[in-house]
């Protein structure tokens, strides 16, 4: 209960970063990752509709939901909640999902693309990728 007698309230977001604190260095770190799958997202999709072979979708689907749209909700979130992303935890989940996305999103752009030798590095980044998000439900199920 708070002093009006209503249940929890949400923070306003300028009560989040008291003194001054600047964005926590994870959230900032991925935007940068977000955004450079979204350029390159982009650029598939560009690609495919130029040459009027959408062959690539798979691909710059999961390049733009997976590399652009997960990483930054990850980044709003660790932005909404700066003690978690202060951890070690928090740490170890951006490596392994980035590690994950540098090698599962271009190797399945090669994949579809033709080359179906690379296949089990879609697999292996596939895995990363699942780590990295079952890491993120633990950081959301843990207490601050
Ligand atoms: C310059 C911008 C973009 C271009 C030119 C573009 C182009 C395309 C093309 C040509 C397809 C294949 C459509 C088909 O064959 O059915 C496609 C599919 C898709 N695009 Fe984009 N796209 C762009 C941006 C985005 C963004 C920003 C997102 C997500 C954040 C996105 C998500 C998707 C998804 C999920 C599919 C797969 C849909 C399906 O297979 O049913 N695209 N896009
Ligand atoms: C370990 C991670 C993931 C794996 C292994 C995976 C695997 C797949 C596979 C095998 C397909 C069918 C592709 C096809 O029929 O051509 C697919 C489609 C799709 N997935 Fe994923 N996915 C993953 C993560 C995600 C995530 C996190 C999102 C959204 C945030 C997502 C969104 C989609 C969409 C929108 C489609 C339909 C796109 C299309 O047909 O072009 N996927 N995924």
């Amino acid at each position: 209960m708070n002093e009006t007698g209503q249940g929890a309230v949400a923070k306003h977001p300028s009560d989040l970063y008291p003194r001054g604190q600047q964005i926590p260095v994870l959230a900032e770190r991925y935007f940068k990752v977000a955004i450079v799958f979204l350029l390159l997202g982009l650029l598939v999709g560009l690609h495919m509709s130029i040459s009027n072979n959408h062959s690539a979708h798979a691909a710059h689907a999961h390049i733009n939901l997976v590399g652009w749209v997960t990483s930054a909700l990850f980044g709003v979130y660790y932005a909404l909640h700066p003690v978690k992303a202060d951890t070690r935890l928090a740490t170890a989940q951006f490596w392994i999902y980035v590690a994950g996305c540098v090698v599962m999103l271009p190797m399945l752009y090669f994949l579809v693309t033709g080359n179906e030798s690379v296949e089990p590095l879609v697999a292996a980044g596939s895995m990363l990728v699942f780590l990295g998000i079952l890491l993120f439900a633990v950081v959301v199920f843990s207490n601050e």
